[in-house]
């Protein structure tokens, strides 16, 4: 059991008052990739969680009179990756939003929850810090706004008060004389956390630079700036001199440690690395370069659709509320799982085997279903989260309940024909994730494809067949 008691509420006021209430105790909840884990692991203790993700309105990116951008606490990473405002005013943000995990953790981890994590290499507060954001945070009895450089005290560490909520992150959108850029260095390319990051946002009159924010990641307990860096480049043209001098200073900037990811010498020469590659995108106007054009989601058509409780709910697992949800377009009622996750539920309580468990947190896509439309993980979706909302799995995407080769999904048919599966452990939430880009994308390029299956592994079969697969249902569904 991993919680007591959950919660939906569906107001601000009434989170506000609940963490109140279980002062000490509770714990807000927004897409669960963090706090799923570590309540799994046993590493924090949250008897109430409070889900927040019912509440309507709170997922908006908006441009005020100002020049200010604000993120709502529910925008999540993919909502960064699809707004025209970030990708034209907050540049270095998209991409780092670009690089966290894959679809399916995009579709559900937020910005808020990045931030509130405060782990010196979550990728979105890198950008936000060179940005210049602040948090604004509420509790029952106040209101404050803290500057990111206040706001991260260590790693894992935020200024949150018990009884807060963050309401709020906001910047100035980069003007036009502006630009910035954000690069990753992962293990790999998809569902790797950063080695380091760097992001720079730079200031010009002409080729002169007027203002330098750079901001590194993962190389000390938390985000940090380089403020010799930035003071060397201000008055600087960006020849080779100037651009070798800063990433020089950024590397002198960095703390880091060494870990299993990097040793603390090989962070300081990446550092140096990074930071000059970022310059030179920025001298020679590349930045954008690399930028996709058409990007995988796994959201469907419209986007993510609001997913509302018409009243606000609780789940205790003592008490009998049932989980009353909508599974491939059947009514389901599922008793006794309200501490459970929905994969569990799904698999143990509604006797859907077909969605798979194999890592159980969000490294491996096996157990991708579609929850109100959008393909997220359900090993970290908590099960009283269908409440009132649909689910697709695996076994809902055939025209009909014991199909013959002819009435399965497109994308199940060219599985079987293209040879996309050997032991089949992997290949429902690989169907899932096929299928949502088809959905949403009727002719995917091969670069989108492979885009789509970025969170998902599979351990036979080489991932050619796969990609073939989902390439023959696109050309089979045109
Ligand atoms: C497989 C995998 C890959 C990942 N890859 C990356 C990656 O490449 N880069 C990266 O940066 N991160 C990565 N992550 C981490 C994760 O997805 C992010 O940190 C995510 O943004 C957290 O948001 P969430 O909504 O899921 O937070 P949750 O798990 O819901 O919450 C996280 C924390 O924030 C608190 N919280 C959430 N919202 C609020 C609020 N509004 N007010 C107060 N407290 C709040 C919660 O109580 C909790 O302590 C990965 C995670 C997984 C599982
Ligand atoms: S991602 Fe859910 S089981 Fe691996
Ligand atoms: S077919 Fe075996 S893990 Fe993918």
């Amino acid at each position: 059991m991993l919680w007591k008691d959950y919660y939906s509420p569906t107001t601000l006021d009434e989170v506000l008052d609940l963490l109140e209430q279980h002062a000490g105790q509770a714990r807000i909840m927004a897409g669960g990739t963090d706090l799923v884990i570590e309540l799994e692991r046993g590493l924090r203790q949250a008897p109430t969680v409070i889900d927040v993700t019912r509440i309507p309105d709170l997922d908006a990116v908006t441009l005020d009179d100002d020049g200010l951008i604000h993120l709502g606490p529910l925008v999540t990473h993919n909502h960064l990756v699809d707004s025209n405002i970030i990708i034209e005013r907050a540049f270095p943000l998209a991409q780092a939003a670009w690089s966290v995990g894959g679809p399916q953790i995009r579709n559900r981890g937020t910005v808020a929850g990045n931030v509130i994590t405060a782990s010196p290499a979550n990728d979105t507060i890198t950008p936000l810090m060179a940005l210049d954001a602040s948090v604004t945070l509420a509790s029952k009895q106040s209101r404050r706004t803290v500057a990111f450089e206040d706001f991260f005290l260590g790693v894992r560490q935020p200024a949150l008060a018990d009884g807060e909520m963050l309401i709020d992150i906001a910047f100035p959108a980069m003007r036009e004389t502006e630009r910035g850029c954000f690069i990753k260095l992962g293990l790999r390319r998809a569902q790797a956390i950063s080695v380091l990051n760097v992001a720079v946002v730079l200031d010009f009159n002409g080729d002169t630079v007027t203002r330098a924010r750079v901001a590194m990641g993962s190389v000390a307990p938390t985000v940090i700036r380089a403020p010799q860096a930035e003071r060397v480049l201000v008055g600087s043209v960006l020849d080779d001199d100037a651009i070798d001098e800063t990433a020089r200073l950024a590397s002198r900037a960095a703390r880091p440690i060494d870990d299993l990811r990097g040793t603390a010498e090989y962070r300081r020469e990446m550092v140096r690395r990074l930071t000059r590659r970022a310059l030179r995108q920025l001298r020679d106007a590349t930045e954008r370069a690399g930028w996709p054009q058409k990007r995988a989601m796994l959201w469907g058509p419209n986007g993510p659709q609001p997913s509302r409780l018409a009243a606000s709910a609780v789940h205790q697992n003592n008490g009998q509320q049932p989980i009353e949800t909508v599974v491939n377009g059947k009514r389901v009622t599922i008793r006794n799982a309200n501490g459970k996750t929905l994969l569990d539920a799904l698999r143990e309580d509604a006797g859907l085997t077909g969605t798979k468990e194999g890592c159980a947190e969000g490294e491996c896509g096996a157990c991708t279903v579609w929850l109100d439309g959008v393909a997220v993980d359900a090993c970290l979706v908590p099960a009283p989260r269908a409440h009132g909302a649909e689910v697709v799995t695996i076994e809902g995407l055939a025209a009909s309940e014991n199909p013959t080769v002819d009435d399965v999904h497109p994308v199940q048919r060219a599985f079987i024909l293209e040879g996309g599966v050997q032991c089949g452990y992997c290949t429902p939430g690989l169907i899932m994730a096929g299928a949502a880009l088809l959905r949403e994308n009727t002719s995917p390029t091969m670069g989108e494809i492979k885009q789509s299956i970025t969170g998902n592994l599979c351990r036979c079969t080489g991932y050619y067949k796969v990609l073939s697969a989902i390439e023959r249902a696109a050309a089979d569904l045109s």
